[in-house]
């Protein structure tokens, strides 16, 4: 199999989500470009919509119209956020600086997911967040007159910083919060352009007590995390190039494409312009032979949700793979330990399970079976990519579910494959 040609993968997720939540806290009309039209950015735009904002598509642009920094209404329905924890953690912190209660709910696998972690700060800041089952969604956030915090996170997580970033913007506070690991700064940036003040040092960040925001003029490059799928095609394929032009090349985000440099992938990545503080450029890959590697805990954090495709990419390397530090994974939108090493199995490749992350030792034999997604559009395409590769049989159970992320992943796939 070969591959060729150039494909804009979609908008970035986090970047798409982060859009339209500062738009609609910014005083002022926003205008977004390409904005991430999957099921998680949809969740994101109904919640706020719930919340009072004019959010409307018109000749390729979104335009959002803010309503300042404290000026949400309540909703008079719950908030649905689907599949997206991101839509339930942001918006938590939101909701958490306004004068009125929201409650969230999800779908199954959202609903599992922790929230305690968010419910703590916020409720250090003077919120009150009510968690019905004890940890995951139904979750009512009650918002109050929220005061400063310096908040250390036990877990590396970009959603709950964003949180707290989001309630102290509303609240107009300062917030300090640190992380065991520095977590994808999108947020951080964005806040940034938008005039507020917010300083990063290493694993720790401090946002100023914020008047007003700016509106946002913003084309919203390419996800890093779906360009991963097809640079991995790229390495496994037999000849040709793929090339992705206007990608996000966040530090913060590129850590799949820097540990498949260390397994031999021959993979260039050029910042070519920045888009509201964030670096953006063309990626090329071209078929590598691959060898196994260590991933450590602190390579995790920049490459998170690239570890199911990284252990699909390992099942193809000479040798083994390990990855450890990576507990976060169970806490995804399946357990994504579980799920890629089950599945792995299914289809004949050899791989382990351990608390932290996984083994997978590569072969070049045949993969042959059924995949069982458990709905999560990451372990879809991770195998999608496996399945698209001669000699291959992999069957896999939900196709749809890339709607979440990446809705024309089939077809791109396609038009790169040859
Ligand atoms: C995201 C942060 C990460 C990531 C998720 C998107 C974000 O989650 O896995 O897909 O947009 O902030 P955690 O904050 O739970 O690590």
């Amino acid at each position: 199999m070969k591959v060729a040609g150039s494909i804009r993968v979609p908008g970035d997720k986090s970047l798409s989500h982060r859009a339209l939540i500062l738009s609609a806290l910014a005083d002022g009309r926003s205008r977004v470009r390409a904005l991430l039209e999957s099921h998680d950015v949809r969740s994101t735009a109904a919640a706020l919509t719930a919340l009072g904002v004019s959010i409307a598509g018109r000749d390729g642009e979104t335009l959002i119209d803010g309503r300042g920094r404290r000026g949400l209404r309540p909703p008079a329905l719950d908030l649905d956020c689907g599949n997206s924890g991101t839509t339930a953690r942001l918006l938590a912190g939101v909701v958490a600086g306004h004068p009125f209660r929201a409650r969230f709910i999800g779908d199954a696998s959202l609903s599992r997911r922790p929230m305690r972690r968010i419910k703590q700060p916020l409720e250090a800041m003077g919120a009150t967040v009510e968690l019905e089952r004890g940890d995951g969604l139904p979750m009512a956030v009650h918002g109050a007159d929220l005061h400063s915090v310096v908040w250390t996170n036990p877990v590396a997580s970009a959603q709950t910083k964003s949180a707290i970033l989001l309630g102290a913007l509303v609240a107009g506070v300062r917030a300090e919060v640190s992380e065991p690991a520095p977590t994808r700064d999108h947020t951080e940036r964005l806040l940034g352009a938008m005039g507020a003040s917010v300083n990063t040092d290493g694993d720790r960040v401090v946002i100023e007590p914020v008047a007003g925001l700016a509106p946002l003029d913003f084309d919203v490059p390419g996800d890093p995390s779906s360009a991963a799928f097809l640079v991995a095609l790229a390495l496994l394929a037999d000849g040709g190039e793929i090339e992705l032009p206007n990608v996000a090349l966040n530090a913060r985000r590129v850590g799949f494409f820097e540990i498949a440099r260390r397994m031999g992938g021959a993979i260039s990545s050029i910042v070519e312009r920045d888009a509201a503080g964030e670096p953006v450029g063309t990626i090329r890959a071209t078929p590598s032979p691959l060898r196994g590697t260590i991933v450590a805990g602190s390579d995790v954090p920049a490459m998170i949700d690239e570890l199911v495709l990284l252990a699909c990419v390992a099942a193809r390397a000479e040798g083994v793979t390990t990855v450890q530090g990576a507990q976060e994974l169970r806490v995804k939108e399946s357990d994504r330990i579980a799920t890629v090493v089950q599945n792995l199995r299914a289809v004949g490749a050899r791989a382990e399970e351990t608390p932290d992350g996984f083994v997978v030792e590569g072969s070049r034999g045949p993969l042959r079976g059924h995949v069982r997604t458990h709905g999560d559009h990451r372990v879809a395409m991770a195998f999608g990519v496996l399945a698209s590769l001669p000699g291959n049989d992999v069957q896999i159970d939900d196709r749809t579910c890339v709607a979440v992320s990446y809705p024309g992943f089939w077809d791109d796939v396609k038009r790169v494959t040859r």
